[in-house]
């Protein structure tokens, strides 16, 4: 099957669609999705967990745009939500809530009864006081609510260490010893039954070392539990599994690790012969979105040159915070000559970048660009700074593109407030 984005005669293309003509019609920036992608990616996940008892959940951080997440749950996906307002939209799109994980270090009590009020698949506790706060309104509410606790196994992620969340030093889960504290007061309350295990630990992740390691812990640490008498329904295994970030678009590049890693995970856990709950978003959706912005001006310092784009760090952050590293192709391919630029958009901080030192052809102004891999964490991390409005959203499907999110005007962020 052919790449959701490719060249064709120099041209950038999504599926069925020119982007440089789609672009030409169109504000700039803007998102760009591929449901082709979206669906391609979900049939991989399915496909490694066919043998198993498998729940595979969307994280909706990673995006939450109800369009998106609609091509998800029709191909049978669940949720994993860390909000109550996750929790609503999971909700509203007709997500089963015994497809929903909610997950989280910081849930309020209206968030803890909210999800136990509608049965949802499992909360995932991550302290010893959140423990006592969920059974205290399971309790109340007498209604029983399934548990896994969220336990940080120490294993290092090797990714960047603000994504990195399995390690003691991380805010996220308890420490194994700690949690066994927990599985043992779940076991004598009669509204919080016990039922996982979940560990989460660390985004980006392209090798299959760290999973491995997270089998070698699951395996021993279910063992404990079942000495300790608790009778375990499932592992939630968190997400994690990485894109890649270096896809050009120009040759037939894998465009994310879940053949390489989701299979070998899940074998190793199988014969517990527990249900297997899957956590993904960048994997998901990553690879389906481009951030599609034009040049307005070159600029040369004597020391550097720097391209100034019309999309910012308020559109998409992970350069400026995460130093990630976007791969940044032009709409329309030719033969002129490259040089190093820093891409820069208009906002009023050093720190806003899309990329540095980057070798691209000699972009004017008014020639367009796509930031790949812009799918997770691009617009959901977005914000309005400098006043900038919320950019719009389309959905490539075959030879059709629908907004998806028609974006906001400065009037929209105006009437928010009280004068
Ligand atoms: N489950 C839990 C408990 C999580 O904390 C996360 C992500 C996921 C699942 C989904 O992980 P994924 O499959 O997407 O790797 N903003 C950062 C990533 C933050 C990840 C936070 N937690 C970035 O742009 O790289």
């Amino acid at each position: 099957m052919k790449n959701s984005f490719y060249y064709s005669h120099n041209r950038l293309h999504c599926e069925n669609i020119d982007l440089l003509s789609f672009a030409s019609e169109h504000n700039t920036p803007f998102y760009l999705y591929s449901k082709q992608e979206v669906a391609r990616n979900c049939q991989q996940v399915l496909k490694a967990g066919e043998h198993v008892d498998f729940l595979p959940c969307f994280a909706l951080k990673a995006n939450y745009n109800p369009a998106l997440l609609r091509i998800i749950r029709d191909l049978g996906f669940g949720a994993d939500v860390v909000s109550g307002g996750e929790l609503t939209f999971a909700l509203k799109l007709g997500f089963n809530p015994d497809k929903i994980v909610f997950a989280g270090v910081g849930k309020t009590e209206s968030e803890i009864e909210f999800a136990i009020r509608e049965n949802i698949h499992s909360i995932n506790v991550e302290s010893e006081q959140e423990y006592d706060t969920v059974a205290k309104i399971a309790n109340k509410l007498e209604t029983p609510v399934r548990i896994a606790v969220r336990v940080t196994p120490d294993i290092d992620a090797r990714t960047h260490s603000y994504i990195s969340t399995g390690k003691h030093i991380n805010k996220f889960g308890v420490a194994p010893h700690k949690a066994l504290t927990i599985y043992n007061k779940a076991l004598s309350d009669p509204y919080v039954v016990p039922a996982g295990v979940h560990i989460h630990i660390g985004s980006q992740i392209v090798t299959p070392e760290p999973f491995k390691e997270a089998v070698r812990f699951l395996r021993s640490f279910t063992k404990q539990l079942t000495d300790l008498g608790v009778t375990l329904q499932f592992l939630d295994l968190g997400g994690g599994i990485g894109i890649n970030y270096t896809n050009d678009f120009r040759s037939q590049q894998q465009s994310t690790y879940i053949n390489d890693i989701l299979p070998l995970y899940l074998d190793g856990l199988k014969d517990l012969n527990l249900r297997m709950v899957v956590e993904l978003g960048r994997s998901i959706i990553g690879s389906a979105g481009i951030l599609v912005t034009k040049a307005l001006y070159q600029k040369d310092t004597g020391v550097k040159q720097f391209l100034i784009v019309d999309a910012a760090m308020n559109n998409l952050i992970r350069p400026s915070l995460y130093q990630a590293h976007h791969e940044i192709v032009p709409l329309l391919l030719d033969e002129r000559p490259h040089k190093v630029v820093d891409v820069v958009g208009p906002v009023c901080e050093t720190g806003d970048f899309l990329a540095k030192d980057r070798k691209l052809p000699d972009i004017q102004p008014g020639e367009y660009l796509a930031v790949t891999g812009a799918g997770a964490y691009g617009q959901a991390l977005s914000s309005n700074y400098n006043l900038r409005p919320r950019i719009a959203e389309y959905l490539v499907d075959g030879g059709e593109v629908r907004t998806i999110y028609k974006g906001q005007t400065i009037e929209d962020i105006f009437q928010e407030f009280e004068i």
